[in-house]
């Protein structure tokens, strides 16, 4: 089969065209009554089912549901629910729960941390009921073998903390903020401030469980390397259910230092952004630099509007190695001895979350207890070139517009990224990037004028990047979930279904999208584990 990554392909994007199944109330609640009898029916009677499932009948329905809610665009009354969620205890409930939910027609949504900027793990317009995954998290570390056991369900934040319970010097490169799902995470390629030295989540995993459309449990031999590869950044949810992941730890030294400067524009800021694109993607490994623009109000200052960059820095080692390094490739920046912070590597992850410093470490094994998440939208772009100054301009009379309610966030590439092939992994994203941009809107006010509103401030700004940014295909980050790069818009007719999908699969998976549906048709042939951007199965 050909691939079409280089070009879009001809047909337009069909929005709106989501199939609404058009089941009766009753046949529903038949069908959820004899599933409920077929989960039970199908899991380990030393497991009680009942006690994992919730209906909208259990006064902790809604609490369920909504703590796992990242983005409160989906937290509103009119949002699609569930007609019960799973949270599974025993593996058998998640076998049950595939099984019984083909049988009888309803959709599943799989859900572990929650943070899909488009609600996919627990939103769909058809019947569907959410598998939970939050009781699956238990990690096992074993640093004699440099290696680790880490269920779907568990945080970022415990993963941390349990390696650096067993050790100092030993990491895992992955996201900043805690409280994301490894079931997400990992499956969506993965990546944070140690990318530059060891890569992406995906690039240190090593061996993965996963429970396929007939209930099989299958680990990396059995499932095969078509299958290991596909889940290792095509996005668990068109695979299967990700049971658990075996993670390659890494070696951090005791000591790093991390920093954050922040340069306005009368300090140069513009200047100084286009010669951190010259610069960071060439830095050495060890060194991490994150740029954030941001226009904020600037009253305070005497002025309408501040524009600031921060930046953002990790070093694997002291900032008596770190300044000269950054006084010979770097001046610009201006780092002082006082701008840096020593610190274990477990320290550096409750700075780069943002956490006061002094914060415990255990902070990072707090789950969401209370509902207040802010509406948001995220996309995201790959750049190839530095963005001439100009370019940086007209950024910035957007970020104007937007002020608070938004950023763009740049994350060097170069380093271990650039040495990995495209195809290693379904992520594409390798040598030949010099940054990642990350675009970021959020707000709290409610209704749908303000989503409208901020949606069209984040599509502005996306728009205006286009000169900047790779095209054809215009690469995007799949964790950074953007349902406006295309939906899947027909899943009767498989010639639509998978040309709709090649419009969003090769913005994400460029030309790893063919294996990807290779794959999915070995291990999922009939489309049971699917959503607006899932992988189709490959045609015959
Ligand atoms: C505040 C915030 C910070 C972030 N920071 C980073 C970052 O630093 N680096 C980065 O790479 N990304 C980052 N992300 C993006 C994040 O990695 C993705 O949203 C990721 O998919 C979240 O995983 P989750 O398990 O929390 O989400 P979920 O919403 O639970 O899942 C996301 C997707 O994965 C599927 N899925 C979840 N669990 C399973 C499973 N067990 N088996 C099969 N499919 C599954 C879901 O069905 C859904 O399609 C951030 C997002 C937010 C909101
Ligand atoms: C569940 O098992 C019982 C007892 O064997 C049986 O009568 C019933 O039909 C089964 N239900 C389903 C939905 O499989
Ligand atoms: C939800 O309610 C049903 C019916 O009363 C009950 O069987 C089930 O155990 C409840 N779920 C939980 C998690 O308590
Ligand atoms: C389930 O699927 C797996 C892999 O696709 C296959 O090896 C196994 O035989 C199947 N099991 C059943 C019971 O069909
Ligand atoms: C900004 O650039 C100008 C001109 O190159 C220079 O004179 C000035 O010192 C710079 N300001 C800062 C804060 O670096
Ligand atoms: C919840 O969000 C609101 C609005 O953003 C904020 O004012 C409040 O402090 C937050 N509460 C907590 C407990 O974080
Ligand atoms: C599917 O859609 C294509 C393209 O619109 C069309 O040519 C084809 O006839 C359709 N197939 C079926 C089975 O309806």
């Amino acid at each position: 089969m050909k691939t079409s990554c280089q070009r879009p392909p001809s047909i337009p994007i069909i929005l709106a065209t989501i199939l609404f199944s058009i089941s009766s109330a009753n046949s529903k609640q038949v069908n959820l009554h004899m599933f409920f009898q077929c989960l039970s029916n199908n899991s380990s009677p030393f497991h009680q089912v009942s006690q994992t499932i919730y209906t909208p009948n259990n006064a902790s329905f809604l609490s369920v549901l909504n703590s796992y809610i990242k983005n409160r665009r989906f937290l509103t009354s009119t949002t699609p629910k569930p007609l019960a969620i799973i949270a599974a205890k025993h593996i058998s409930h998640i076998q049950a729960t595939v099984i019984c939910a083909q049988r009888y027609g309803l959709e599943i949504r799989i859900r572990s941390g929650g943070h899909d900027s488009e609600g996919l793990s627990y939103v769909s317009n058809n019947p569907f009921l959410v598998l939970d995954m939050f009781n699956f998290r238990a990690l096992l570390i074993d640093i004699a073998s440099e290696t680790a056991r880490v269920q779907a369900g568990a945080t970022l934040g415990e993963v941390y903390y349990r390696i650096s319970e067993k050790s100092k010097v030993h990491a895992f490169p992955a996201g900043v903020c805690p409280t994301v799902g490894t079931g997400g995470h990992f499956s969506g390629g993965g990546y944070g401030n140690l990318m530059r030295k060891y890569g992406l989540s995906v690039d240190n995993i090593i061996d993965a469980q996963i429970v396929t459309v007939n209930g099989s449990i299958l680990d990396r031999k059995s499932m095969g390397e078509d299958v290991f590869w596909a889940i290792r950044g095509g996005g668990g949810a068109s695979f299967g259910v990700i049971i658990s992941w075996t993670i390659k730890l890494v070696r951090v030294p005791s000591i790093v230092t991390v920093f954050h400067i922040t340069r306005t524009l009368e300090q140069n800021a513009t200047d100084v952004v286009y010669r951190w694109q010259e610069v960071a993607h060439n830095l050495p490994k060890e060194l991490f630099i994150r740029a954030i623009l941001q226009a904020v109000d600037g009253s305070q200052e005497g002025k309408k509007t501040m524009q600031l960059v921060h930046f953002f820095g990790q070093f694997l080692g002291k900032s008596e190695s770190l300044l000269p390094l950054m006084n010979v490739r770097f001046p610009e920046l201006g780092l002082q001895q006082h701008d840096c912070k020593e610190m274990t590597w477990i320290e550096s992850t409750l700075f780069w979350a943002l956490f006061p410093t002094g914060t415990p470490t255990a902070s990072l094994l707090v789950r969401p207890s209370k509902v207040n998440a802010t509406s948001f939208i995220t996309k995201s772009d790959y750049v190839k070139e530095p963005i001439p100054k100009t370019g940086l301009e007209s950024i910035w009379k957007v970020l104007i517009k937007i002020g608070r309610n938004g950023w763009i966030q740049l994350n060097p590439y170069g380093g271990r990224m650039s040495e990995i092939s495209a195809s290693e992994t379904p992520f594409p994203h390798r040598a030949g990037n010099i940054f990642k941009i990350e675009y970021y809107v959020e707000w709290v006010e409610e209704g749908t004028e303000a989503t409208n509103h901020y949606r069209n401030l984040a599509r502005t700004l996306y728009k205006v990047m286009r000169p900047y940014v790779s095209n054809s295909p215009r690469e995007a980050f799949l964790n950074y979930r953007d349902l406006d790069i295309g939906i899947t818009s027909s899943r009767h007719n498989r010639t639509i279904l998978i040309k709709s999908a090649r419009v969003y699969g090769c913005k994400y998976f460029k030309g790893n999208l063919d294996r990807l549906m290779r794959a999915k048709a070995s291990i999922d042939p009939s489309n049971f584990f699917k959503n607006e951007q899932s992988i189709p199965p490959a045609g015959h």
